[in-house]
């Protein structure tokens, strides 16, 4: 192949010095023994099967957020699909001005730049259509380690993924338009993968994949899963621009649906039965003079009555 001895050992070196475990048999080569939970463009595109996303790759060991760079890197003309990484985030943001916990090798911090061309009302729909392709493919790495037996991710609208009722993952869509033009978005997810401790504020909603199964699980190969599910959902929504064909698989996910719940828009607050969503991906609530009101996910905040579901 044109490569020279030294020229491989200096790569092996390389990867060593990466965390990989490697070991070398006189006269024949080296054989990888153990790969390292690493967020690198290698370990994200060897596995990566998508047409579109995340074909482009970015990764940082540390940035502000990933939202911030995947806007600027939308800016410098980086492609509809693009997926930003990163192992630490400095400036991580939550939804509502909220900062995101974001310290390194633990979690996937990610973020999506999308460019379609869609009405920019329908935008707020893809929170959820992330939400969707995040909990298949955690429930799909779940099964895949523990079998049927496998606890289950479910989404809390409209930006949550949760298992066994605390906070897993968080959605944060960000927009850049015109008056009826779309420049672009960039849908943001932080997962908590293999974190074994929280700060004490969120210690008692929080869960990772980790804490609730005493498994680690590998972040690049979460990362792909949720970027091969993205793809397929994107797909789906974009053939009507609405979630009529994803509505019932998302219900059937949706940890608030039947349970009382507590409406916060910014200075009103009500509560009511969640019964589901409709096809705009609006959470649909039923008061109790039996009115059914269609709730939008903008600056709205959803709880349980007692507490986070
Ligand atoms: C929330 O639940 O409030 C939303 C949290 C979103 C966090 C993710 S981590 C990757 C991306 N970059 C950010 O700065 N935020 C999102």
């Amino acid at each position: 192949m044109g490569v020279s001895r030294t020229a491989v050992w200096k790569v092996i070196g390389q990867l060593k010095e990466e965390g990989y475990e490697i070991e070398g048999v006189k006269n024949r080569g080296y054989h990888i023994t153990s790969i390292p939970d690493v967020m690198t463009e290698a370990e994200i595109g060897s596995r990566l099967h998508t047409k579109v996303m995340g074909r482009c790759c970015i990764c940082y060991e540390e940035t502000d957020s990933t939202n911030t760079r995947a806007k600027r890197l939308a800016d410098e003309g980086k492609p509809h699909g693009t997926l930003v990484c990163a192992e630490a985030q400095t400036g991580g943001k939550g939804r509502r001005g909220r900062s995101w916990s974001s310290p390194p090798g633990e979690a996937i911090y990610m973020s999506l730049l999308l460019k379609p061309r869609i009405d920019p009302v329908h935008t707020s729909m893809l929170t959820l259509v992330m939400g969707l392709a995040a909990a298949r493919a955690c429930n799909k790495v779940l099964k895949h380690r523990l079998g049927e037996k496998a606890v289950k991710v479910q989404v809390k609208w409209p930006n949550d993924l949760v298992l066994e009722g605390r906070k897993l993952a968080g959605i944060l869509t960000e927009l850049s338009t015109e008056v009826d033009y779309i420049n672009h978005i960039v849908t943001g997810i932080g997962i908590n993968v293999n974190t074994a401790a929280f700060p004490k504020e969120i210690e008692s909603t929080a869960s990772s994949l980790y804490l609730a199964t005493g498994k680690t699980f590998s972040r690049a190969e979460l990362t792909v899963c949720c970027m091969e599910e993205f793809e397929n959902c994107y797909e789906t929504f974009l053939r009507t621009e609405d979630l009529s064909a994803l509505k019932e698989e998302y219900e059937s996910l949706l940890v608030n649906k039947g349970r009382q719940v507590q409406v916060l828009e910014p200075g009103h607050a009500y509560t009511g039965r969640a019964l589901g969503i409709n096809e705009n991906g609006e959470l649909l609530v039923e008061r109790e003079d039996g009115q059914v009101l269609p709730v939008y996910a903008g600056e709205v905040s959803v709880r349980g009555i007692y507490g986070y579901v």
